[in-house]
């Protein structure tokens, strides 16, 4: 038997190297990452790093938010940034600086990037110190964020529709699931659950029998009276495209197209009698569901409110007043 070989201790080069080497076994299209822990921005992959006993790595102790780019212009980011506040403080967790502090970091981190068209997501940890629950004494929380291409979905999800399947995990409890936190387990195994099925994505019913969200967006319907539905935010993430688009409908119902707007209950035999279902979010936007559980919803085929909505969401990001000018 050959001696086993001693384990290497590496020092910072050897540490860069395997790091490099990393991202070239696989590439990533990460633009900028500002770390707090830096005090700035860095552009190579390979240093976009986290001390590994900060508490959002090893407990999950951390919050985090994301909102688009588009044309060179962040889409509602204080929605984003509101929901950021609140979900630090459901967390107990303590800010890295001011609202305004970080508003700024976030708008100087996208000019860093060079980034037009993307996503910028940012987290706000527990800090490091020790591998306990609670923060080791004296963790500084740490504020980062990252720049990158943004979630793609397949232009078909658009065109023809999702297919989706009640997952058989259960929905997180409402304080958890209008958290933003980095606890995803439950929306992770629902998305491979459905994929390894065959399905494009899961759809969580509360204990009461209600329609709740799927992985990362939210779910509403127009249901058979044709009144655009959404699930109450009590047991949802209060989703900032659901809360947008709702107010964005109004038009549709003053225009005739829709009859009301209603934020209720939904229980799954109207969602499943329901005209149309949308998935709705900052990375899909509005994208229609055609079949549920194997079953088609409304005619089958894409509907007419999906493509309202979707019009009107893209035309707000396009053109409305909630943009703000990154300064390349
Ligand atoms: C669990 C969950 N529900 C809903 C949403 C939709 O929220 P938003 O419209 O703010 O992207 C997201 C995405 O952030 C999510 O992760």
């Amino acid at each position: 038997m050959s001696a086993p070989l001693p384990m290497p201790v590496l020092g910072p080069d050897q540490v860069l190297t395997a790091l490099r080497a990393l991202r070239d076994r696989q590439p990533v299209r990460f633009s900028a990452f500002y770390s707090s822990q830096f005090g700035g921005v860095v552009t190579d992959p390979a240093l976009m790093v986290l001390p590994f006993d900060d508490h959002m790595v090893h407990r999950g102790h951390g919050i985090f938010d994301t909102a688009g780019l588009v044309n060179g212009r962040i889409y509602d980011l204080e929605a984003h940034l509101d929901r950021f506040l609140v979900s630090a403080e459901r967390s107990k967790l303590t800010l890295a600086g001011s609202r305004q502090a970080m508003r700024e970091i976030i708008i100087r981190t996208a000019a860093a990037s060079g980034v037009r068209d993307g996503s910028i997501r940012y987290w706000l940890s527990s800090g490091p110190g020790n591998l306990d629950l609670t923060p080791a004494a004296g963790a500084e929380p740490g504020f980062f964020v990252m720049v990158f291409g943004g979630l793609t979905y397949p232009a078909r999800w658009y065109s023809d529709g999702l297919k989706v399947m009640t997952t058989t995990y259960p929905i997180k409890p409402p304080l958890y699931a209008v958290t933003k936190s980095t606890n995803y387990l439950p929306n992770v195994l629902m998305q491979m659950e459905a994929k390894a099925a065959g399905m494009d994505n899961g759809v969580f019913i509360d204990d009461r029998g209600f329609v709740g969200e799927s992985s990362n967006m939210n779910i509403a319907c127009v249901t058979a009276d044709g009144v655009l539905r959404h699930p109450r935010f009590a047991g949802v993430l209060a989703g900032c495209t659901s809360q947008r688009l709702l107010d964005l409908a109004g038009a549709l119902v003053t225009g005739g197209a829709l009859p009301g707007v209603e934020v209720c209950d939904i229980p799954v035999a109207a969602a499943r009698a329901a005209r149309e279902m949308l998935l709705l979010g900052s990375s899909i936007k509005v994208a229609p569901v055609v079949e549920w559980d194997g079953q088609p919803i409304g005619s089958g085929s894409p509907g007419p409110v999906a493509r309202a909505l979707l019009a009107l969401l893209e035309e707000d990001m396009r053109t409305g007043d909630r943009l703000i000018d990154v300064p390349y």
